[in-house]
């Protein structure tokens, strides 16, 4: 199957994404997650992703089409994959169609989903992260089991992620519903879209999500 997760900051693509694709066996492409990668490894392109990510702006169109090309032509997609962060823009919904469409593919679904702004900042404000495993955990709704350190990699602090102070997490809110937005639309047109509420425990959000995936 291949699906769409699609949704402001902090709604927990990342966090359902995972889930699904670890019970499914499916890929997980998260184009965040890419970018933090290469931005820690100091590539090219991490050097410049950085520069737009920092300040809560989006990554060119070309770009981001060019390095899901790549990702969903891995081995592990094949049996299918979860897009965490992609679409993005029109541009890059409209290519990821012809991409699709020139492999004799199809998107199966597109899931949407929602919960409201302050919600999404109380979230994102107290998201952490394993700078080793890259596990993701909220101070509030999803603590290690010490307070502070993974459960995996106790020798590691848990560290938050530079675009998730106040001010940048309002800007990519204004950069999502200029941009991404949109794409509710787009897709609600072409009856292609499915929405699940976002807020609500984490399993209560997993169940809803499988419903209207089928699986
Ligand atoms: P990206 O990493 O995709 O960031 P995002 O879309 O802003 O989404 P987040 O990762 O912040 O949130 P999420 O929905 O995954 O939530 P999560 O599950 O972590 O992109 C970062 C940047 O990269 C962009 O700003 C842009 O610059 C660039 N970029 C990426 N893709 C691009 C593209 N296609 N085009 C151009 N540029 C691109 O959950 C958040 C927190 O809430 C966690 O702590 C979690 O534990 C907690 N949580 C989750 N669910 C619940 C729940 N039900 N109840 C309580 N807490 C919950």
């Amino acid at each position: 199957m291949r699906v769409v997760l699609l949704g402001p900051p902090g709604v927990g693509k990342g966090t359902q994404g995972h889930r699904l694709a670890d019970e499914h066996g499916w890929a997980l492409i998260s184009t965040g997650e890419i970018l933090r990668a290469a931005v820690a490894q100091g590539t090219p392109l991490g050097l410049e992703a950085r520069k737009r990510m920092d300040r809560g702006l989006l990554v060119p169109d070309d770009v981001m089409i060019g390095l899901v090309w790549e990702r969903t032509l891995a081995p592990d997609a094949a049996s299918g994959f979860v897009l965490d962060g992609f679409p993005r823009t029109v541009v890059q919904a409209d290519a990821l169609d012809s991409m699709l469409q020139g492999r004799g593919f199809h998107l199966d679904r597109v899931v949407a989903m929602s919960v409201a702004e302050e919600e999404l900042v109380r979230r994102l404000s107290s998201r952490r992260e394993c700078p080793v495993c890259k596990r993701v955990y909220n101070m509030k709704s999803l603590a290690p089991m010490d307070g502070s350190r993974c459960d995996d990699h106790p020798e590691a602090g848990l560290v938050q992620r530079a675009d998730d102070t106040e001010s940048t997490i309002r800007r990519r809110f204004q950069v999502y519903w200029d941009e991404t937005a949109p794409l509710f639309d787009y897709y609600r047109n072409q009856g292609r879209l499915c929405e699940v509420p976002g807020a609500g425990p984490m399993d209560e959000v997993y169940r809803a999500l499988t419903v209207a995936l089928g699986c």
